[in-house]
């Protein structure tokens, strides 16, 4: 097990480069299980969930071709449809080849993801979605396994709750389907539109892009071909270096990303009093006054999103006054308090509200990630508690930061691998 430690920091400084989006290139990789031609992804994080991913598709006869920011991946052999508990239960996101296994080869087996340090998170809405489209379900052993002797057909799908996962696998099984799909309460996350605007530039007609409402004209299981595509930036990335800077009142210029994307992360952080500069592909974050306290609630896109809340929440520490975060989508997303109480916050739980109480002297200490953005938010924490943290079990933060502790050095912070 590795861990970070993180000493006090006084400033940071200069800029950091945003590199591609995890939750965006994790549906993209299994989209293209939809193509027997190489497919061509770029801007391609180097996070530890990519390879899992690889390795994934590389098991169900895929060729992966990974050279820097760039991702070729060759389906035109790819011929086995079980997804296995070893590959699946390492990432829950692997449910995502599920929608594209179906719609290619109308049988797949996934293994049913267990429960995560999150949530219990279940897959039930994209089982439904696939009925919708005419697969038969069972759950036996331990797996999924879906048929569709006849393919997949175009039908409404309905989902009672947005779900990300199951909009994703809605939207590639529909992409191969005959006829007219269309999913109401459609995510409209940035990962969402990125994943149609793919389908779409692979020869699927698709409307309603970014909105709750996405109709797909299937294929009629015929293959896609996809041309190079270029990864979005990834927006929490952005927004947890801008919680650093903000928490410790430094300049910081925070590249390569799409503002639009973070508008509401923009706005609470403004809301805190931090200045903010946007340009097309940049955002300035600087502080001169002292942080003020703010309420947050998390929710789906365009909301304040849940993988933030842990990283503002070490924000509002050093606020004066009383801030709140109400988590709206996990029920277990507080993991994080432990531990910063650990280090000497103030921070009062109550079901799925935390109130944090501040500002409040943090000390260095032992703490422990829980998960991604857990795992982020304790380095945030260490950056301004006296002297030494020491962040353990920092394989959840690999999994979806690229190069995290070279890029916070870069920019001045006190961060090394122990
Ligand atoms: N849900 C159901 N049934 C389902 C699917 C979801 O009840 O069939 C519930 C979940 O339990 C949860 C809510 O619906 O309460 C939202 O879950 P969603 O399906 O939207 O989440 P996801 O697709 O599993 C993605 C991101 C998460 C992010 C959430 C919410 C990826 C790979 N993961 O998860 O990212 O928190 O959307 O925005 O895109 C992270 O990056 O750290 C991370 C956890």
């Amino acid at each position: 097990m590795k861990n970070i430690v993180v000493s006090n920091t006084k400033s940071l400084k200069g800029s950091v480069n945003i590199s591609g989006a995890k939750n965006s290139v994790l549906p993209l990789m299994c989209a293209t299980i939809l193509s027997d031609k190489v497919c061509e992804l770029v801007n391609v994080p180097n996070v530890e969930d990519v390879e899992t991913l690889k390795k994934v598709i590389v098991a169900l006869g895929s060729k992966v071709e990974h050279i820097n920011d760039k991702l070729f991946v060759d389906g035109s052999a790819l011929n086995k449809t079980k997804a296995t508990y070893g590959m699946v239960q390492k990432m829950r996101a692997s449910i995502l080849v599920l929608g594209p296994l179906l719609a290619r080869f109308k049988h797949c087996e996934v293994s049913l993801p267990g429960g995560c340090a999150i949530g219990d998170r279940p897959v039930n809405l994209h089982l439904k979605a696939m009925e919708a489209l005419g697969a038969e379900i069972t759950i036996h052993d331990g797996y999924i396994e879906a048929f569709a002797p006849d393919g997949l057909k175009g039908a409404d799908i309905i989902f009672d709750k947005i779900t990300v996962g199951g909009t994703e696998n809605a939207l590639m099984a529909a992409s191969m389907a005959k006829g007219k799909t269309r999913i109401f309460n459609a995510a409209q996350e940035p990962e969402i539109v990125q994943l149609c605007e793919y389908l779409k530039s692979g020869g699927v007609s698709i409307k309603g892009i970014g909105s709750n409402n996405i109709e797909i004209n299937g294929s009629a299981g015929n293959l896609l071909t996809f041309p190079p595509t270029a990864v979005i930036p990834d927006r929490i990335e952005a927004g947890t270096y801008m919680c650093a800077a903000a928490i410790l009142g430094s300049k910081l210029e925070v590249n390569d990303i799409h503002p639009s994307h973070l508008i509401n992360v923009v706005s609470k952080l403004q809301e805190m009093g931090c200045q903010i500069e946007i340009e097309k592909n940049k955002i300035t974050i600087s502080r001169n006054k002292p942080l003020r306290p703010i309420d947050i609630t998390t929710a789906e896109y365009p909301g304040f999103p849940t993988d933030m809340q842990a990283q503002i929440m070490a924000v509002m520490t050093q606020a004066e006054g009383a801030s709140t975060v109400q988590e709206n989508l996990f029920e277990n997303r507080f993991m994080n308090v432990a531990e910063f109480r650990r280090m000497g916050a103030n921070i009062k739980l109550h079901n799925n509200m935390a109130t944090i109480i501040g500002p409040c002297k943090l000390e260095g200490t032992d703490v422990t990630s829980t998960d991604l953005r857990a795992s982020a938010s304790l380095l945030i924490m260490g950056l301004v508690a006296k002297g030494e943290t020491t962040v353990h079990e920092v394989e959840h933060l690999l999994r979806g930061y690229e190069d995290i502790v070279g890029k916070f050095s870069s920019i001045g912070a006190e961060m090394k691998f122990s």
